[in-house]
Protein backbone atom coordinates (compact mmCIF):
# COMPACT_ATOMS: atom_id res chain seq x y z
CA UNK A 1 0.00 0.00 0.00
CA UNK A 2 2.51 2.20 -1.39
CA UNK A 3 -0.28 5.51 -1.10
CA UNK A 4 -0.97 4.98 2.32
CA UNK A 5 2.42 5.23 3.55
CA UNK A 6 2.75 8.68 1.59
CA UNK A 7 -0.20 10.07 3.22
CA UNK A 8 1.24 9.32 6.49
CA UNK A 9 4.93 10.15 6.14
CA UNK A 10 4.42 14.08 4.68
CA UNK A 11 2.64 15.13 7.66
CA UNK A 12 4.95 13.52 9.58
CA UNK A 13 8.02 14.74 8.01
CA UNK A 14 6.31 18.33 8.14
CA UNK A 15 6.02 17.81 12.45
CA UNK A 16 9.26 16.80 12.46
CA UNK A 17 10.64 19.74 10.88
CA UNK A 18 8.35 22.25 12.62
CA UNK A 19 10.04 20.50 15.49
CA UNK A 20 13.36 20.83 15.29
CA UNK A 21 13.07 24.76 13.96
CA UNK A 22 11.63 25.53 17.44
CA UNK A 23 14.16 23.88 19.06
CA UNK A 24 16.61 25.95 17.15
CA UNK A 25 14.75 29.10 17.61
CA UNK A 26 14.32 28.67 21.46
CA UNK A 27 18.24 27.59 21.89
CA UNK A 28 19.36 29.89 24.77
CA UNK A 29 22.13 32.37 23.95
CA UNK A 30 25.19 31.39 26.10
CA UNK A 31 25.53 33.97 28.51
CA UNK A 32 28.64 33.87 31.44
CA UNK A 33 26.05 34.84 34.63
CA UNK A 34 28.93 33.99 37.19
CA UNK A 35 28.86 37.45 38.03
CA UNK A 36 26.40 38.15 40.88
CA UNK A 37 24.79 40.87 39.13
CA UNK A 38 23.94 38.86 35.67
CA UNK A 39 23.00 35.66 37.48
CA UNK A 40 20.57 38.54 39.44
CA UNK A 41 19.51 39.57 36.20
CA UNK A 42 18.84 36.63 34.59
CA UNK A 43 16.51 35.83 37.36
CA UNK A 44 14.80 38.93 36.89
CA UNK A 45 14.44 38.76 33.35
CA UNK A 46 13.55 35.20 33.46
CA UNK A 47 10.33 36.44 36.14
CA UNK A 48 9.60 39.91 34.70
CA UNK A 49 10.25 40.06 31.25
CA UNK A 50 10.33 36.70 29.15
CA UNK A 51 6.73 36.20 29.50
CA UNK A 52 6.59 38.98 26.62
CA UNK A 53 10.42 38.98 25.10
CA UNK A 54 10.76 35.14 25.88
CA UNK A 55 13.73 33.71 27.66
CA UNK A 56 15.93 33.76 24.70
CA UNK A 57 15.25 37.42 23.66
CA UNK A 58 13.68 37.06 20.78
CA UNK A 59 10.09 38.35 21.77
CA UNK A 60 8.42 36.13 20.06
CA UNK A 61 5.72 35.17 22.32
CA UNK A 62 2.03 36.16 21.83
CA UNK A 63 1.77 39.16 23.74
CA UNK A 64 5.00 41.04 22.17
CA UNK A 65 5.63 39.56 18.50
CA UNK A 66 3.71 42.55 16.90
CA UNK A 67 6.14 44.99 18.17
CA UNK A 68 9.46 45.49 16.35
CA UNK A 69 10.91 46.39 19.33
CA UNK A 70 10.52 43.47 21.51
CA UNK A 71 12.87 41.84 19.70
CA UNK A 72 15.79 42.47 22.14
CA UNK A 73 18.54 39.87 20.10
CA UNK A 74 18.57 41.20 16.49
CA UNK A 75 20.68 44.76 17.34
CA UNK A 76 17.92 46.72 16.72
CA UNK A 77 17.02 49.56 19.30
CA UNK A 78 14.50 51.88 19.58
CA UNK A 79 17.16 54.18 21.65
CA UNK A 80 20.36 53.77 21.08
CA UNK A 81 21.40 50.19 23.09
CA UNK A 82 23.44 51.81 25.70
CA UNK A 83 23.36 50.82 28.73
CA UNK A 84 21.40 53.47 30.26
CA UNK A 85 18.70 53.17 27.32
CA UNK A 86 17.68 50.04 28.33
CA UNK A 87 17.43 51.15 32.15
CA UNK A 88 15.20 53.76 30.70
CA UNK A 89 12.56 51.83 28.69
CA UNK A 90 12.81 49.53 31.48
CA UNK A 91 12.00 52.21 34.05
CA UNK A 92 9.30 54.11 31.87
CA UNK A 93 8.37 51.35 29.87
CA UNK A 94 6.49 52.08 26.51
CA UNK A 95 3.48 51.08 25.45
CA UNK A 96 2.49 48.18 25.67
CA UNK A 97 5.41 47.43 27.83
CA UNK A 98 5.00 48.66 31.57
CA UNK A 99 6.69 50.76 33.63
CA UNK A 100 8.65 49.06 36.10
CA UNK A 101 9.80 52.27 38.20
CA UNK A 102 8.40 51.18 42.05
CA UNK A 103 8.17 47.36 41.15
CA UNK A 104 11.67 46.50 41.01
CA UNK A 105 14.83 48.48 42.82
CA UNK A 106 17.09 50.78 40.85
CA UNK A 107 19.53 47.98 41.19
CA UNK A 108 17.20 45.25 40.22
CA UNK A 109 16.91 47.53 37.23
CA UNK A 110 20.28 47.95 36.48
CA UNK A 111 20.80 44.13 36.63
CA UNK A 112 17.94 43.20 34.15
CA UNK A 113 19.61 45.94 31.73
CA UNK A 114 22.94 44.21 32.34
CA UNK A 115 21.25 40.83 31.42
CA UNK A 116 19.59 42.10 28.92
CA UNK A 117 22.51 44.05 26.96
CA UNK A 118 24.55 40.58 27.72
CA UNK A 119 22.16 38.29 26.14
CA UNK A 120 22.33 40.67 23.20
CA UNK A 121 25.93 40.83 23.02
CA UNK A 122 26.35 36.57 23.47
CA UNK A 123 23.58 36.65 20.95
CA UNK A 124 25.45 39.12 18.18
CA UNK A 125 28.81 36.79 18.80
CA UNK A 126 26.96 33.63 17.97
CA UNK A 127 25.64 34.41 14.72
CA UNK A 128 27.35 33.51 11.80
C1 LIG B 1 3.69 43.02 28.73
C2 LIG B 1 4.83 42.65 27.90
C3 LIG B 1 6.22 43.12 28.31
C4 LIG B 1 6.87 42.93 29.51
C5 LIG B 1 6.37 42.23 30.76
C6 LIG B 1 8.19 43.50 29.35
N1 LIG B 1 8.31 44.03 28.08
FE1 LIG B 1 9.95 44.97 27.32
N2 LIG B 1 8.94 45.39 25.64
C7 LIG B 1 7.68 44.94 25.33
C8 LIG B 1 7.31 45.41 24.00
C9 LIG B 1 6.00 45.11 23.28
C10 LIG B 1 8.40 46.17 23.53
C11 LIG B 1 8.51 46.93 22.22
C12 LIG B 1 7.71 48.22 22.40
C13 LIG B 1 8.47 49.40 22.02
O1 LIG B 1 9.25 49.88 22.85
O2 LIG B 1 8.29 49.88 20.90
C14 LIG B 1 9.42 46.12 24.57
C15 LIG B 1 10.66 46.71 24.46
C16 LIG B 1 11.70 46.49 25.33
C17 LIG B 1 13.06 46.97 25.14
C18 LIG B 1 13.58 47.67 23.87
C19 LIG B 1 14.01 49.08 24.06
C20 LIG B 1 14.70 49.62 22.81
O3 LIG B 1 15.41 50.62 22.94
O4 LIG B 1 14.57 49.05 21.71
C21 LIG B 1 13.78 46.55 26.22
C22 LIG B 1 15.25 46.78 26.48
C23 LIG B 1 12.87 45.84 27.09
N3 LIG B 1 11.61 45.83 26.53
C24 LIG B 1 13.24 45.24 28.28
C25 LIG B 1 12.34 44.63 29.16
C26 LIG B 1 12.71 44.11 30.46
C27 LIG B 1 14.12 44.05 31.00
C28 LIG B 1 11.57 43.65 31.03
C29 LIG B 1 11.40 43.06 32.39
C30 LIG B 1 11.88 43.82 33.53
C31 LIG B 1 10.48 43.85 30.09
N4 LIG B 1 10.99 44.44 28.98
C32 LIG B 1 9.17 43.48 30.31
C33 LIG B 1 6.86 44.18 26.14
C34 LIG B 1 7.13 43.81 27.43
Amino acid sequence: MPRRRKVLTTPLALLLVAALSACRQRRLPEVDTSSRNLAAGRLIFERRCASCHNSNGDGDTITASRFHFANLIDGKWRGDGSLASIEKQIREGHDPMPKFEGKLTSEEIRQAAGYVLALAKANTKARP
